[in-house]
């Protein structure tokens, strides 16, 4: 039924598709979609989120902004880090100081009074990144506690720190690596939004849906990025992750995650 919601998705659908080596397993998509395993899902998805607006935080602190701008990045994500992390423990006066917070969380306006192109760039679309990752947090948040679902603690998967840990220790070498990764997790976000809609509840699906287009700009801002920091072409160098990465996806995992491969 879902299927329909994508039909005007396929161009945005077809670069991504042809970037990564892999779709999602189809296993991967029965074990996802099964309604016991939501609560999970939704969950992981909500950790997701916020890891995304803490790693454009974290290149920004370390590649682009002075302290007091690190200092302007850390307090916008502390709210969103404390709601995940004291979730499960919220009684109703947290929550009305959460709804408080919510409507005082304002994007600061990040300046960057000297730098390269680069730094500029990275600036503009790391935020404007961060802004709809926390936007896209609100709207988890929202469908969590709308179906009741407790927050529990979960671990992180194995997917992101797979790939992590081939950065190369280089300055220039490990930033267009860190870009790249980026750009490979963003794509493959939205593969797996898209992958999930059929087989979702509508009202979920129709979420996944509206998540697609940033997910696919996300995609190629962080590849926009990698090339411009880049010396050298980032083709082969992309090239090496995607391979990483597929078989991150394709091979047995053990705990199931919104990034994991099969639970074999
Ligand atoms: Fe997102
Ligand atoms: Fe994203």
């Amino acid at each position: 039924m879902n299927v329909k919601l994508l039909n005007n998705y396929q161009d945005l659908l077809n670069p991504i598709h042809s970037f990564l080596l892999c779709k999602t397993p189809k296993q991967w998509i029965e074990q996802a979609a099964d309604p016991e395993k939501l609560p999970l899902l939704l969950t992981d998805h909500l950790h997701c989120e916020l890891k995304a607006a803490q790693s454009a935080g974290l290149l920004l602190r370390r590649y682009v902004v002075d302290n007091e701008t690190s200092k302007q990045i850390l307090e916008w994500l502390e709210p969103y880090e404390t709601r995940v992390y004291r979730g499960h423990l919220l009684n109703s006066d947290d929550a009305l100081t959460h709804e408080n917070n919510k409507k005082n969380q304002q994007v600061p306006r990040l300046q960057l009074e000297n730098g390269e192109a680069w730094q500029h760039e990275l600036l503009n679309r790391m935020v404007l990144l961060m802004k709809e990752e926390l936007h896209h947090f609100d709207q988890v948040f929202s469908i969590i506690e709308a179906n009741n679902i407790e927050l529990q603690p979960t671990t992180a998967a194995r997917y992101a720190a797979g790939m992590l840990r081939h950065i190369r220790g280089s300055e220039v070498g490990g930033l267009v690596d860190k870009l790249i990764i980026g750009g490979i997790i963003e794509a493959r976000s939205c593969e797996r939004f898209a992958a999930l809609v059929p087989h979702l509840p509508e009202s979920i699906a129709r979420f996944y849906v509206s998540l697609l287009r940033s997910e696919a700009r996300h995609f190629e801002d962080y590849l926009t990025l990698a090339q411009m920091v880049a010396r050298e072409d980032i083709q082969a160098r992309t090239q090496e992750f995607l391979r990483i990465e597929k078989k991150l996806i394709e091979s047995p995992d053990k705990v199931l995650r919104f990034h994991s491969g099969p639970v074999m």
